[in-house]
């Protein structure tokens, strides 16, 4: 499904937050959105979510109007919300239990792949970090929509496991059909995951420029260390200043 971004305006209180946001997310892309800390990232995402209404602008799901309505899109929040009365299976096939349609042997599968075997009925307090990120990204992966929103899901993670992370990442989205907006900081992973970057300015939050990632897939380690790379590091890089 297509996902189009109309327009957007949002202030809080005489604070304009964000303006006149507008773009697409083509089926199956991978986009990620970079912005200063404070320029509107996650608000943006909380009015595609639905969890906020925005002062002008539409969001468009298949070209049929959304805005305002929850359900349509799986979030990741910033802080991944497990519920803690939940196992990790358990909180893996929440989305999908919504729908009816619990599919408890998938969400296995994943989480065994995400080296999460081991800990199907521990709770969340007992995972770390990088534990809970999984569980929640694969809990939206399983989510009936086809969109995913995540926002920031590694910022918390120190850049051995945030690359592992990424791998991991990747070759799980490559083998769904489902389209990813991601929140980053990180210009190296923007670069390494997306079809498109679209850097964000702050104070308000305008569409600053978009780039295209132009890097075959599927992508390896050894992408990091291409000059090509480091050519378009410089061009974010340069964007960002
Ligand atoms: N509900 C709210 N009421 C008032 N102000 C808010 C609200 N939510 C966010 N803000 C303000 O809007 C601005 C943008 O916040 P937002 O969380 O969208 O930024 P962000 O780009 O996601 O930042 P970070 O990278 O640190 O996560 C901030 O100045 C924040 O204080
Ligand atoms: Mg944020």
């Amino acid at each position: 499904m297509s996902l189009k971004i109309e327009s957007l305006s949002k202030s809080f209180g005489d604070r304009l937050i964000l303006s006149d946001i507008t773009f697409t997310l083509q089926p199956g892309e991978f986009v990620s959105i970079i912005g200063p800390s404070g320029s509107g990232k996650s608000t943006l995402f909380h009015l595609i979510g639905g969890l906020l209404q925005p002062d002008e602008g539409q969001v468009l799901l298949e070209d049929k109007e959304i805005t305002g309505e929850r359900g349509h899109i799986s979030y990741m929040p910033q802080q991944p919300s497990l519920f803690p009365w939940r196992t990790v299976l358990q909180n893996a096939t929440l989305g999908s239990e919504l729908t009816g349609a619990p599919n408890e042997e998938l969400a296995k599968q994943l989480l065994q792949k995400a080296n999460l075997g081991d800990m199907l009925k521990a709770y969340p307090h007992q995972l770390s970090g990088g534990m809970k990120q999984r569980v929640a990204f694969i809990r939206a992966l399983l989510s009936p929509q086809s969109i995913m929103c995540l926002d920031e899901p590694f910022s918390d993670l120190d850049s051995f496991t945030k690359k592992d992370m990424q791998r991991w990442l990747l070759e799980t989205w490559e083998q769904y059909d489902k389209s990813i907006l991601f929140i980053t900081h990180d210009i190296e992973e923007a670069l390494f995951l997306s079809d498109r970057i679209i850097i964000l300015s702050t104070n308000p939050a305008t569409i600053k420029e978009v780039i295209e990632a132009p890097f075959s897939r599927p992508r390896s380690d050894q992408l990091y260390l291409s000059e090509e790379f480091l050519k378009w590091k410089k061009k974010v890089v340069e964007t960002l200043l």
